[in-house]
């Protein structure tokens, strides 16, 4: 390379972007749905619309009004505690097992809907070594964890039930792993062969937690809500882990404090509730993964 080409270069590599980078083409304007382009520390379209990357390195695709915060820094940390420990590994390795067995081999991507702190994302992508993957979370605390987590991890901040700002047929797998999606955009962003893999508890799932503060039960009709949702997907593989953990009372309160339960219960309620407990609790994990391949793949890069 000549000085002069050097010079014409856009923008000295910065490693901290260089995911994003690597997926800016896939992505689009909330506003217009035009394509993106990185501009120093913003994302633009050619519209002149332009959204901050934070100094972590996640964009801020969330255009006007946030009507989801997602979690909050407390929740996030115990969860970020909780699956530092490993509890959640053979789920994270089914999942990672499954992209890599059942999404085509092409450069598609792995969006990782409601993502939280990428954890399950870097299992995935530590295991299909040529794809890169996007974080979407509508959480600040976790997308600071998620633009760091692996060096192929970009991280967006958007709101999983809208339109995503995510151009269409660019993923060649979604992940939704106990989060919320809007299905119709799923099918959006998947391209031809495309896979969603969604993880869900069964009604075993922390089930000796649920009687402990009350409230925590799962839904029995949801595996039917679920297929109802992916009528126009077929199921192909599905995967259930389900087996016992024995949790030191620390633990117990990370898994409580990252669920929904704990938006209502202060950390002192909590520690009361579990002061009461055996020093080490059994408690059951039960999820059940489940594979649907779009039946109409989009073609990449239509909006
Ligand atoms: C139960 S956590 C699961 C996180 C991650 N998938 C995992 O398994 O570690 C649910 C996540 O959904 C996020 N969330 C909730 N509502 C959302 C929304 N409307 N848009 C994007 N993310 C959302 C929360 O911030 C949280 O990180
Ligand atoms: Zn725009």
């Amino acid at each position: 390379m000549t000085g002069d080409d050097a010079d014409m270069s856009p923008l000295p590599p910065n490693p901290r972007l260089a995911a994003l980078d690597a997926v800016a083409a896939r992505l689009r304007c909330p506003v217009c749905g035009e394509g993106l382009r990185r501009d120093d520390r913003r994302l633009s379209c050619a519209a002149g619309h332009a959204f901050d990357i934070a100094r972590q390195g996640y964009a801020n695709l969330i255009s006007g009004h946030r009507r989801h915060h997602g979690d909050d820094a407390r929740m996030v940390a115990a969860r970020e505690r909780f699956l530092a420990a490993g509890h959640y590994r053979p789920v994270s390795s089914a999942l990672a097992e499954l992209v890599a067995t059942q999404a085509p081999d092409d450069d598609g991507i792995v969006v990782d809907l409601a993502g939280g702190t990428g954890h399950h994302l870097v299992a995935v992508l530590d295991a299909s070594p040529r794809r890169y993957g996007l974080c979407v979370e509508a959480s600040t605390a976790a997308l600071r964890r998620a633009a760091r987590v692996h060096p192929r991890a970009a991280a967006i901040g958007a709101d999983v039930w809208g339109p995503l700002p995510v151009r269409t047929g660019v993923a060649s797998a979604v992940l939704s792993v106990f989060g919320p999606r809007g299905v119709a955009e799923v099918e959006r962003i998947l391209g031809p062969g495309g896979v969603v893999v969604v993880a869900t508890p069964l009604p075993g799932h922390l089930a000796e937690l649920g009687r402990l503060v009350g409230g925590i039960g799962i839904d029995p009709r949801k595996p039917e809500r679920l297929a109802a949702s992916f009528r126009r997907f077929e199921r192909i593989a599905r995967r259930e882990v389900t087996r016992s953990i024995a949790l030191a009372h620390e633990e117990v309160h990370a898994v409580m404090a990252m669920g929904p339960s704990a938006r209502h219960l202060s950390d002192d309620r909590l520690d009361r509730a579990i002061t009461g407990l055996p020093g080490v609790v059994d408690v059951t994990v039960s999820v059940e993964i489940a594979v649907h391949r779009a039946v109409t793949g989009q073609r990449a890069g239509v909006r």
